[in-house]
């Protein structure tokens, strides 16, 4: 029986609504597979849908916006009972909410955050995007300790949560503090090709003995600059400190190595959390809260980083 008309029954004879997992499907828009963190997220959420019995019908929107609200709408035509969605890009979706409001499909937001109303979705399990940017920030600040200090900045997907809140984030961190400046901020839209490619033109601008400081919006793209920085005869981590986000096993991996210096850790595991919000929402009605939000945690050298690779590696990366 699907979830509607369990509703509906449960409406008609007045009794609490309890729905097995094994019942439900759900539709999944992912936004591509941009980065390792990225297509963690993709494994863990196969995998929580499993392990729930849950049907899970995926959508890979290969990074378009179009893409993604012609899935939304797909699952609405097919009548699915929920739709989890990490959404691309912050503006631009009230339309396609509205349909799904309409059709009263609830729709969970998972690890990025849009420009509309919150009644247009049931939940959203993201971090603190503001906060990590922060972070990445005041480890600079104590890095430098005063020190003159030149930054250039790679940000994620132009328009997305992620890339505008933790630019937001890293620039109140480091404000008031004139020894550090950022010369140079760029999109390498999340992924390891073009943070090496942007990483080789700021090498090039600057001149790479002018360049103090990376901070990437994720660890693909410091994984990427990397390699730019060691082509251009340079220790990364030493020559030029990296500071960035994600934490997935390869940053801990470099972390080890001392090619770069701190990362925050994201989960990848955003369905779970999303999943029991649905679950209790079905069961009674209520949700925990309108933002389920995960942990920020700073990893930085004094960590054991050889030991986590090890222990991450297998967790869906
Ligand atoms: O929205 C989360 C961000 O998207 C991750 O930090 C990044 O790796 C991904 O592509």
């Amino acid at each position: 029986m699907s979830i509607k008309k369990v509703l509906l029954s449960s409406v008609l004879i007045l009794s609490p609504l309890a729905v097995a997992a094994e019942d439900l499907t759900i539709g999944f828009s992912q936004i591509g597979s941009e980065s390792g963190w990225r297509a963690a997220e993709t494994t863990v959420t196969k995998q929580q849908a499993e392990d729930r019995g849950i049907t899970l019908k995926f959508a890979d929107a290969q990074q378009k916006q179009e893409n993604q609200i012609s899935a939304l709408r797909s699952f609405i035509a097919q009548g699915v009972d929920a739709i989890l969605i990490a959404p691309v890009v912050a503006t631009g979706w009230d339309g396609v909410l509205e349909e799904a409001k309409d059709a009263d499909i609830p729709v969970i937001l998972l690890d990025r955050t849009v420009d509309a109303s919150d009644d247009l979705y049931l939940t959203a399990v993201t971090s603190d995007l503001v906060h990590e940017g922060e972070v990445a920030g005041q480890w600079l600040v104590d890095e430098t300790a005063g020190a003159q200090c030149r930054i250039v900045e790679l940000q994620g997907t132009t328009g997305s949560s992620p890339a505008i809140d933790r630019k937001t984030g890293f620039g109140n961190a480091i404000a008031g503090h004139d020894n550090l400046e950022i010369v140079r901020s760029q999109t390498g839209d999340f992924t390891r090709s073009q943070g090496k490619v942007v990483m080789e033109s700021f090498l090039k601008a600057e001149g790479g003995e002018n360049i103090c400081a990376l901070y990437a919006h994720n660890d693909d793209m410091a994984v990427g600059a990397i390699q730019a920085i060691k082509e251009a005869g340079l220790k990364p981590g030493e020559d030029i400190k990296i500071v960035a986000i994600d934490a997935v096993p390869d940053a801990h991996l470099a972390i080890a190595a001392g090619e770069m210096n701190a990362t925050i850790e994201l989960t990848p595991n955003m369905a779970g959390p999303a999943l029991d919000a649905l679950e209790a929402y079905l069961e009674n009605g209520t949700v925990p809260a309108k933002w389920i939000q995960t942990e920020s945690r700073l990893y930085t050298a004094a960590d054991d980083n050889q030991a986590i690779y090890e222990e991450k590696k297998g967790l869906g990366y």
